[in-house]
């Protein structure tokens, strides 16, 4: 949820951490700080707010160094303030930390009897005192600093409990940073003569595109000329280097005012990307991983299992589980699932999904679902290499590319395409999918970017809709059936960046208690297209109108709707058949970009939310 950057090089290294922490931005942005290490001394300059915040106090001190670590930061352990803004430091030892320490309490304690004093109320702070401390306990018996600061992190580190990426330097040693990682991700950044850590690529693609990713209970020693990386023993090893295709252009925002709206129209081009393999090759096991096909015949059901959006994409995906494969399935929101003391049958699939990769509620689902003894697992991830595609059996990518935008667009419908892929694979291997329904499904999936791309071209529309939405306290969603989740994660949109309470029912579901709310300040948003609940969708309509509610209608061409007083229409080209609820996720989308516009709210970075959720 925070993000860190740093780097040592022959140049000023201080532009590459702040350009750096701007691309790292949307994964928090409570507060940003760096320290460089100058002459023997640590530098540190820290700010609540934007980068830019920081950046200029930065630059008012006339930062510069060739040595440096940065932060941006999510609060979690302690308030928003700059006392507990990252670098944290300890006598010289100046340290940056994406995670959460679970045994800080009884460390600080410790730490506290040893004479140390804390400035802050964070968890990391213990970390920085406590290498601090090995350095001393080294230093006082002789054994010299030259190896000091690494065998120092190397000690601290098995003192704490929970999870943690660090990146450390210290005044003493201004020829290496060392670097550990168990829980967050953490990678290292190959250049030539200089060398970077980043917990996240686009920290610093600007720079190199050659990486290592550090493995679980890692450490490392990095400095100008080359990079040791030691595991959990302690044992120096070697570590494979990958070279990132990530985009530099997925990471700017070109003629787009925000990357929220630049995400909503990638989509024909992302959804084209993810299903280029299946028009190519068609519905095969292998989209999956080479030995996809045993595993996936050996199923007798499916546990889809994850958070938010995601989790919307799940419910929609067991719709289609059900119908084409013929499989039992079910869908968890993973905080629920992981302390839930589930009855798991060994052969149904453990589905996550997750664009991150990193959600550390659906990582632990993932490793409870396999302590219960489920034998087969499948991640549906956008992020390659990241940890829970690493941790899974099978893998499917989805190519949305870069998501920076915190209200997930992109990711939600590649993921739904994936999983709908998924579907026809299994229900193939199942007996369940002919060769015609096969040829059916590739040509509706051959039309889905051109009609995720008319549904787009509707936004004039639904930006004069938003309007009248940016008034408004509160706004209620309809859906039934394969479109009940879609209007969750309208629902889930509009509140994440407009800040109006959103909810949304199963239309069914109005009478039994939400029709309370219902009055003429009340919008009703209803995702109607010409399906067979159609005509069941217009009478929970009806109840709406009767109680002077006012309705705003997504629908398709070929439904036969027509506007009156109180019922507002907009309709999508045609009807997309199965992936129907794909094309209805642009409307809804647009609908709550727009309302936040119109309420002039910071719609790439909400209050209070961070992109990617690696706490509790
Ligand atoms: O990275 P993940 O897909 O695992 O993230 C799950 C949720 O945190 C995420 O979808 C969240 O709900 C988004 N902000 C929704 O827009």
């Amino acid at each position: 949820m925070c993000g860190i950057v740093g780097a040592i090089a022959d140049r000023d290294v201080v532009p590459v951490l702040i350009e750096g922490l701007k691309r790292l931005e949307y994964r928090g942005y409570d507060s940003a700080g760096i320290a460089v290490v100058d002459e023997q001394d640590v530098r540190r300059v820290r700010r609540t707010g934007r980068v830019s915040e920081m950046e200029n106090a930065a630059i008012a001190e006339d930062f510069h160094a060739h040595l440096g670590i940065g932060h941006t930061r999510w609060a979690t352990h302690g308030g928003v303030t700059e006392a507990n803004a990252h670098p944290h430091i300890s006598q010289g030892v100046a340290l940056v930390h994406n995670g959460i320490i679970e045994n800080h309490e009884e460390q600080r304690e410790r730490l506290r009897e040893l004479g140390y004093q804390f400035e802050s109320q964070t968890d990391t702070e213990v970390i920085a005192h406590l290498i601090h401390h090995y350095l001393k306990e080294s230093n006082d018996a002789g054994t010299g600093p030259a190896q000091g600061l690494l065998a120092a992190v190397q000690r601290a580190v098995k003192d704490l409990t929970g999870a943690y990426a660090l990146a450390v330097v210290s005044r003493k040693e201004p020829e290496r940073m060392v670097c550990a990682r168990m829980g967050c991700p953490l990678l290292i950044g190959l250049g030539e003569g200089e060398n970077f850590v980043a917990s996240d690529v686009s920290a610093i693609l600007q720079a190199t595109r050659r990486v290592i990713f550090l493995e679980e209970g890692d450490t490392a020693e990095v400095t100008r000329a080359g990079v040791r990386v030691f595991d959990g023993d302690n044992v120096e090893i070697q570590r494979e280097v990958h070279v990132s295709d990530v985009s530099l252009a997925s990471l700017e925002l070109g003629p787009y005012r925000h990357f929220m709206q630049k995400e909503i129209h990638e989509q024909p081009r992302a959804l084209a990307d993810t299903i280029e393999a299946v028009i190519d090759g068609g519905f095969s096991a292998e989209l999956f991983g080479a030995n996809a096909e045993a595993a996936l015949r050996d199923i007798e059901g499916v546990q889809i299992l994850a958070c938010g959006t995601s989790y919307y994409a799940g419910m929609t995906a067991r719709y289609w589980m059900e119908a084409i494969s013929g499989l039992p399935c079910s869908v968890e929101i993973a905080s629920e699932y992981r302390y839930r003391a589930a009855h798991a049958n060994p052969k149904h699939l453990i589905v996550t999904i997750s664009q991150s990769g990193e959600t550390l509620d659906t990582m632990e689902a993932l490793k409870y679902a396999k302590s219960l003894g489920h034998l087969h697992t499948l991640s549906v991830c956008n992020v390659p290499e990241s940890a829970i595609p690493r941790a899974s059996e099978l893998v499917c990518y989805t190519r949305a590319g870069a998501e920076i935008g915190v209200a997930s667009t992109k990711a939600f419908t590649t993921q739904l395409a994936a999983l709908f892929q998924l579907c026809v694979v299994l229900g193939k291997l199942h007996g369940k999918v002919s060769e015609a329904d096969e040829a059916d499904y590739l040509e509706q999936l051959r039309f889905l970017p051109g009609s995720v791309q008319h549904a787009l071209n509707l936004e004039p529309q639904i930006a004069l809709w938003a309007e009248k939405f940016a008034g408004k306290q509160n706004a209620l969603f309809l859906g039934r059936g394969l479109h009940y989740p879609i209007a969750l994660e309208g629902a889930l949109k509009l509140k994440e960046i407009s800040y109006i309470h959103a909810e949304a029912y199963p239309a069914g579901e109005l009478k039994h208690g939400p029709l309370a709310l219902v009055d003429a300040a009340m919008p009703v948003v209803v995702i109607a297209p010409n399906d067979k609940l159609l005509e069941k969708v217009k009478s929970n309509m009806q109840e709406v109108r009767a109680r002077g509610g006012e309705l705003f209608v997504f629908t398709d061409q070929d439904s036969n709707f027509t506007e009156s007083e109180g019922v507002h229409v907009i309709r999508t080209p045609r009807h997309a058949g199965v992936l129907s609820p794909i094309v209805h996720t642009i409307p809804v989308q647009l609908l709550a970009y727009h309302t936040a516009l119109a309420r002039g709210t910071d719609v790439d970075k909400p209050r209070n939310l961070a992109k990617s959720v690696t706490v509790e």
